[in-house]
């Protein structure tokens, strides 16, 4: 392994499936509500006042960055904003998640997505990533919601456990349903550059819930959508990470829609999740973010096999397989770090 990276950029260059000193380290939800420094911010300040402070953004996105030692930040936001900046009225409900007050519809609801003005609409957000990549000693990772997603949230009104409003819009009214994917595909699109213009280094598409998806589902009415928010990004250079919980009927199609690195959730070991994906492309994950709330021991062998499987090819960001659980106590994900950082 080449000694010429380190905390500054090992997490980019494993992006782009170079050699690394060390195999670098981030959480998913590393900015949440697990550290105390976090909740603290969260009993003076609601969710959407956060986003729209600058300072508080850029606080609490270097917090887990300063006391967990990870190699990237992931800016403090979350996949409903550019909705909410455009005006619709959505709120995020403490231990629920979004939940919209008027609900996706029909096709008069398109006319409620107008096109999102980065500059003016979520000028606080921008400033926080002018700042952040300005000072953080590791790179800063922009992201938005994938279509799928987003739009779950925005037709069932709230999380779903199966999507029946969503599916069956997708079903019933394809054109409707194309119609609200590229109105968010080009939400994502306008965030995305726009962090990347303000100075973020990397990119995730969140298509969390797309393994809800039978794949010809995913592949014919969903994915469309998310690689055309990949290619409008190929110009800007960053890396691209795609990640979504439970598809691992649909890893190859992660990549294929775009993306540089395909996040792996924990279902499927990090071997085979290489085999369904292929070689050019990156790997980012995937120790059970549960298993971070037992015995260090239990801890310690899990993220062994999740190096051993990988076996040191170049091109893995160690990660979870999902965000980190509220429960877990954040000196165990900073004996993770120094575990992964000494062993991987
Ligand atoms: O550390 C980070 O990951 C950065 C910040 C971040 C948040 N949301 C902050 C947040 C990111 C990247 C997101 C993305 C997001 N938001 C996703 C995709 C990522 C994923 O986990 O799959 C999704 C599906 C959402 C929608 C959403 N917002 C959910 C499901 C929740 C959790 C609800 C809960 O309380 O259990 C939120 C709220 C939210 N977003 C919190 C945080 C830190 C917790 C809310 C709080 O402080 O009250």
């Amino acid at each position: 392994m080449a000694a010429s990276s380190d905390r500054s950029d090992r997490f980019l260059r494993a992006c782009r499936r170079e050699p690394v000193d060390v195999t670098p380290i981030w959480f998913m939800r590393q900015a949440g509500r697990c550290l105390p420094e976090y909740r603290a911010v969260r009993e003076r300040h609601g969710m959407f006042e956060i986003m729209a402070n600058a300072e508080l953004t850029a606080e609490v996105t270097r917090q887990p960055v300063d006391r967990l030692g990870v190699d990237a930040a992931i800016l403090f936001s979350d996949i409903v904003l550019p909705l909410s900046a455009i005006g619709v009225d959505v709120e995020i409900k403490p231990g629920v998640g979004p939940v919209f007050a008027d609900p996706f519809r029909t096709a008069a609801d398109l006319e409620r997505l107008r096109p999102l003005e980065p500059d003016t609409d979520m000028a606080p957000v921008l400033d926080a990533v002018r700042s952040l990549s300005a000072d953080l000693p590791v790179p800063l990772i922009g992201f938005a919601g994938a279509p799928f997603t987003v739009a779950s949230y925005f037709v069932e009104g709230g999380p779903s456990r199966d999507y029946a409003k969503t599916k069956s819009l997708m079903r019933a009214e394809p054109a409707l349903w194309s119609a609200l994917l590229d109105r968010l595909a080009d939400l994502a699109i306008a965030s995305l550059r726009a962090q990347v213009g303000a100075g973020a280094a990397a990119i995730q598409l969140f298509d969390s819930w797309a393994g809800a998806l039978a794949p010809e589902d995913y592949r014919g009415r969903v994915m469309p959508a998310s690689a055309r928010i990949f290619a409008a990004l190929t110009d800007l250079d960053v890396p691209r990470i795609h990640f979504g919980v439970g598809t691992g009927e649909l890893l190859a199609d992660f990549g294929a829609a775009g993306a540089d690195v395909v996040g792996v959730d924990w279902r499927i070991p990090m071997d085979e999740a290489r085999r369904r994906v292929g070689e050019g492309y990156a790997l980012q994950g995937n120790l059970d973010p549960a298993l971070c709330t037992a015995p260090w021991s239990v801890v310690e062998t899990a993220a062994q096999d999740v190096l051993d499987r990988v076996g040191g090819a170049p091109g893995h960001v160690f990660n979870l397989g999902h965000g980190v659980l509220p429960e877990t106590d954040p000196d165990v994900l900073t004996q993770l770090v120094d575990f992964v950082h000494a062993n991987g």
